[in-house]
């Protein structure tokens, strides 16, 4: 559309200004000292909302961070589309890996260095700015509502109870989000699906205190080594993990589906460059793309005990932790994984050490169907602006609410990312191209357009 391309033309400027802006809020979920920020980061999303045209913004409160909802409903009678998106992100630290501070943002080869440039603020901003160029050219045929929270990035503990409280307000005939990522400008993808989560922590405790090493070393088991010893039992040779029932529910993939992932192009020497390592690892018989999609995983998040400090201190330490995660796929289920987990670390501890271990948040995966007509809008949309059709592939990261936006609505959610894998997500120097942004911005109007309920 010629009037679209023309509007984002002649504001191509602002709308990355506006980003920027937007980027210089350290809307960091996790910290309580930044809930000031927080509030300051909704009302501004709200602000742009209503610049951007919708009917009605609000911030909606919840017993965490709150929610953005805002609604422009041209016509009851025409589908609507829901945007998901997130105003929240994720620590920076740590900071002094950062080439330039993270709540500053900078443009250094056309791309934006900034937390949350493309986990979420400039994916979710894209929606905004599409939805504008829509009004502003008088072509949007469908009501589009958004929801964008504040707490994504600590599992979204609110947001469930919003959703189903509220599930008369958000209805709607497909959820789009732009939350992930896609395989290359030249090489469009669409998610076909997403991992769930399971998160466990883990302490385990030998003596009732600290000792000196040397005092009763070799004498008093170590948590940190029985630790180490049962973390290290969780994968066999194979890179399978070991713990009894832990596979039973997986959706073996189709050897179409498989034949299908194989299409997408993957350049391992790149991939193995680009992360500094000498040898890839997984599990065996499956390629690198099928380990990050198809098939779930164990790993260990952080680990510590003992002295850590400057120097160092001769000390047999009373405990060790560890944080676990599981990515799970379908039809595996969050609780149940994190209780088979929890029930294998407590069996295989030695009589030396006690073990306790506790839930953090979950998530359930989430298939999209190809032949789902938001799918095949995506996919057109893609086209439109792409010159190709996009693969379809399963992303290995995790949105929870995915599944219950599809329980709750009774809808399909389509995941029409813009970032790429390489964008530094929860990383230092996170980035987004300045390109995708504008890419996102271009296509968005034609999944509106070609988006029929
Ligand atoms: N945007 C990501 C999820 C993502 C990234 C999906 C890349 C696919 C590709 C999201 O913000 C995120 O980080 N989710 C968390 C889950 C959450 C429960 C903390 C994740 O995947 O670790
Ligand atoms: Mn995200
Ligand atoms: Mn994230």
């Amino acid at each position: 559309m010629q009037a679209w391309k023309d509007y984002q033309l002649k504001n191509k400027d602002r709308f990355l200004n506006e980003l920027l802006e937007l980027l210089r809020i350290p809307s960091v979920s996790a910290r309580s000292e930044h809930k000031p920020d927080m509030i300051a980061c909704a009302e501004a999303v709200k602000q742009r909302l209503l610049e951007a045209g919708v009917d009605k913004a609000e911030i909606h409160p919840t017993a965490g961070h709150p929610i953005v909802y805002a609604e422009k409903i041209v016509d009851p009678s025409k589908p609507t589309v829901l945007v998901y998106g997130h105003y929240d992100v994720q620590p920076a630290d740590p900071l002094e890996l950062w080439n330039s501070g993270p709540f500053d943002p900078k443009i250094v080869d056309g791309k934006i260095f900034a937390r949350g440039s493309c986990d979420d603020k400039g994916q979710f901003y894209m929606h905004v700015k599409a939805l504008e160029t829509l009004i502003q050219t008088n072509t949007l045929q469908n009501n589009i509502k958004f929801c964008i929270e504040g707490e994504e990035e600590v599992g979204s503990p609110n947001l469930a109870t919003y959703v189903k409280a509220n599930t008369n307000l958000l209805k709607a005939d497909c959820v789009l989000i732009s939350d992930t990522a896609l395989i290359s400008l030249d090489t469009p993808s669409l998610d076909i699906g997403l991992r769930g989560l399971s998160y466990i922590e883990v302490e385990v405790t030998g003596p009732n205190r600290d000792l000196h090493s040397g005092v009763y070393g070799g004498a008093v088991a170590n948590p940190i080594t029985i630790l180490a010893k049962m973390i290290a039992s969780l994968h066999d040779e194979n890179n399978h993990i070991t713990i009894p029932g832990f596979y039973a529910d997986v959706l073996e993939s189709s050897a179409e589906e498989r034949t299908l992932m194989a299409e997408a192009p993957f350049n391992e020497a790149e991939y193995k460059d680009d992360l500094g390592v000498v040898e890839l690892w997984g599990e065996t018989g499956y390629s690198t793309n099928e380990r990050t999609g198809i098939r779930p995983t164990l790993e260990l998040n952080g680990i510590w005990g003992g002295y850590t400090g400057e120097g160092a201190k001769t000390v047999l330490p009373s405990k060790a932790f560890a944080k676990i995660s599981c990515r799970l796929v379908p039809n595996q289920n969050s609780n149940k994984i994190a209780d088979l987990l929890i029930g294998h670390l407590h069996a295989i501890a030695p009589p030396f050490v006690k073990v306790k271990a506790t839930l953090h948040h979950g998530g359930e995966p989430y298939l999209t169907p190809m032949d789902s007509n938001a799918y095949k809008a995506a996919a057109k949309a893609i086209e439109a602006t792409f010159g190709k059709a996009p693969v379809p592939v399963r992303g290995g990261g995790s949105i929870p609410i995915c599944s219950l936006f599809e329980q709750e609505l009774k809808c399909k959610v389509v995941l029409m990312g813009f970032g790429l894998d390489s964008d530094n997500l929860h990383s230092p120097n996170e980035k987004f191209d300045i390109a995708n942004f504008y890419k996102g911005i271009e296509t968005i109007p034609y999944f509106h357009k070609y988006f029929e309920g």
